[in-house]
């Protein structure tokens, strides 16, 4: 079991040193624990919790102003990346052929690849081939085999809204997806106590990537506790 926590925004360096801490101290039982603080707090951490980068562009080093690349990382040790959010693509406009790029770079570099994909709203309303559809094209340039994929389904219209998608629609995408790799298949939008047990018991569901209900150390740590009893 994978739970994964998305900061996005939010926390400082110093924030992110206590969580992490916390975090250590908490029994965690055997699931995986994954935390992806903004680039800024990103440190040197060792332990049983994982700290990934929640974005990064395809180039060792250079000039590209507001970015972080290989080398940054590289200064505390973090191979591991989300890549693909929608909030990425949605509201930052990458591109998927730019996703796909950096996929292949951070491939050949070894790292652990947290690969988000989603339908949006309008999507959904269309069935379910329109979202098959959507997830596909999410999926161009992007090593469905490569051993060190995480695959992520978070729908654009459950992530920090508070509704989460119903077991049925998460189960139907996840089936999907499992027929196109054998990757880790997570769940996230609107992840919360009430809800992860739930979650987690969907047949092809090896986790979750949590976003908002991830940021107070006691509800993570209380998810914890609900995902070990699985
Ligand atoms: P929320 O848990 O806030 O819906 O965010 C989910 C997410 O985007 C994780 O990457």
């Amino acid at each position: 079991m994978i739970l994964a926590a998305n900061f996005k925004m939010n926390h400082t360096r110093a924030s992110t040193r206590e969580y992490l801490e916390k975090l250590e101290e908490h029994e965690s039982g055997g699931v995986e624990l994954y935390v992806f603080p903004p680039a800024t707090a990103l440190q040197a951490h060792s332990g049983k919790v994982r700290v990934g980068a929640q974005n990064a562009y395809a180039a060792v080093h250079g000039s590209f102003t507001g970015e972080i690349g290989l080398q940054q990382l590289q200064e505390f040790g973090i191979n591991t990346l989300i890549l693909g959010h929608s909030e990425r693509r949605h509201i930052f406009g990458e591109s998927q052929e730019l996703i796909a790029k950096k996929f292949a770079f951070y491939k050949e570099q070894g790292f652990r690849i947290f690969y988000c994909v989603g339908e949006t709203s309008k999507e959904r309303d269309k069935g379910s081939e329109a979202i098959h559809r959507a997830i596909e094209a999410q999926l161009v340039g992007v090593d469905l085999e490569y051993e060190k994929l995480i695959v992520a389904y978070e729908p654009v219209w459950a992530i920090g809204t508070g509704k989460s998608a119903t077991p049925e629609d998460i189960t139907e995408v996840l089936a999907f997806l499992r027929s196109k790799t054998s990757a880790p298949l997570l769940y996230g939008g609107s992840v919360k106590p009430a809800n992860i047990q739930e979650i987690l018991h969907i047949e092809q569901c090896d986790g979750a990537l949590i976003g908002t209900a991830s940021w107070d150390i006691t509800t993570m740590q209380e998810m914890i506790d609900l995902a070990k009893e699985i």
